[in-house]
């Protein structure tokens, strides 16, 4: 039994204030960060950090296997909270087959077992949370291996935000019986998919994701025909560049000119910091969600019958 959900995420920032006791790593080429669901999205996290600013080449892999252009030179970071996660052990031995460095995130399983048998670095997270619960556990560690600028001070601004009882509620409410479409611009994608997967996996309702502009040149002509049930859930940055905020205004005005739109704006300095800011109001949106459906948010029963279908495959 893992701990309640909805325990977990009213603990979100005080699990992201706990104290991380890992020493910052050089990455000599290039980083991939393999990890699936609650597990990888610290990846994805870091991937879009590291497209704004200068922390390296770092890309992240939700698949068996690895990606055909690593060698030996090349890192490894698999991140699996049970540690037996298939697609996350294929990547692991195959990146070892090659002769890559590999460090694990894990509670232990097959993954702290082969870290152990190979000498891998390994950081042990602590137990008995759902792995989607346990992000700030398992993405702490990542930013520090990284030596990402300035973590504990943009955990000081995320929890010196003002988090409003009414105004997660008021998100829920609009979500109630609806389908989610969640738009952020690029710098915030890990953010529209974030809420995406909890509000599936803790709400056990459809949500989908895109992110603008793109989805000027395509999507936007699917709400040419759009279903009554659909929402426009905007993940915006109160700092965003013109041009993007531009065409949030724009969509507004012509394609979601007679829909309601639900809007949230991001109110840190920085991407990471404005990242985990709406990642926690997402979380906390889905558990209430979760209350509204009358389903119970912890369980992904769906998840480990497939898995146990599978066997471990
Ligand atoms: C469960 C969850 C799932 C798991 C995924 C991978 O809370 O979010 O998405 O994270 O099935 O399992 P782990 O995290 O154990 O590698």
């Amino acid at each position: 039994m893992s701990i309640n959900i909805v325990d977990d995420t009213h603990n979100f920032l005080t699990m992201l204030k706990k104290e991380t006791n890992v020493e910052s790593n050089s990455y000599s080429n290039r980083l991939l960060i393999s990890g699936m669901g609650g597990s990888g999205i610290g990846g994805k996290i870091v991937e879009t950090l590291a497209a704004y600013e200068n922390i390296g080449q770092v890309f992240s892999w939700n698949n068996y296997g690895i990606p055909a252009w690593m060698s030996s030179n090349d890192n490894l970071i698999c991140i699996s909270y049970s540690g037996n996660t298939a697609e996350t052990l294929s990547a692991a031995k195959n990146a070892h087959k090659i002769g890559c460095k590999i460090e694990v995130i894990t509670t232990g399983g097959k993954l702290g077992d082969l870290a152990d048998d190979n000498g891998w670095q390994k950081t042990i997270i602590e137990d008995g949370h759902q792995p989607r619960a346990a992000l700030p556990l398992l993405l702490k560690p990542l930013l520090y291996k990284l030596n990402f600028p300035n973590i504990e001070k943009m955990v000081k601004e995320v929890s010196e935000r003002e988090y409003q009882r009414e105004k997660i509620e008021e998100i829920a409410t609009d979500l109630f019986g609806k389908i989610p479409c969640i738009y952020t611009e690029p710098s915030l994608e890990p953010v529209g998919y974030r809420w995406r997967c909890q509000i599936q996996e803790n709400a056990k309702q459809l949500a989908f994701h895109h992110v603008i502009p793109e989805m000027n040149h395509n999507e936007i002509v699917g709400w040419t025909n759009s279903n009554p049930n659909m929402v426009p859930v905007l993940i915006r940055n109160l700092n965003e560049a013109d041009e993007i905020k531009n065409r949030f205004e724009a969509l507004k005005n012509t394609a979601w000119k007679d829909i309601e739109v639900v809007e949230i704006f991001a109110t840190c300095k920085n991407n990471l910091s404005n990242m985990i800011e709406t990642i926690y109001i997402g979380d906390m949106a889905s558990v209430q969600l979760a209350n509204l459906n009358g389903v119970d948010p912890t369980p992904v029963e769906v998840i480990e019958n497939l898995k146990n279908e599978l066997g471990g495959k």
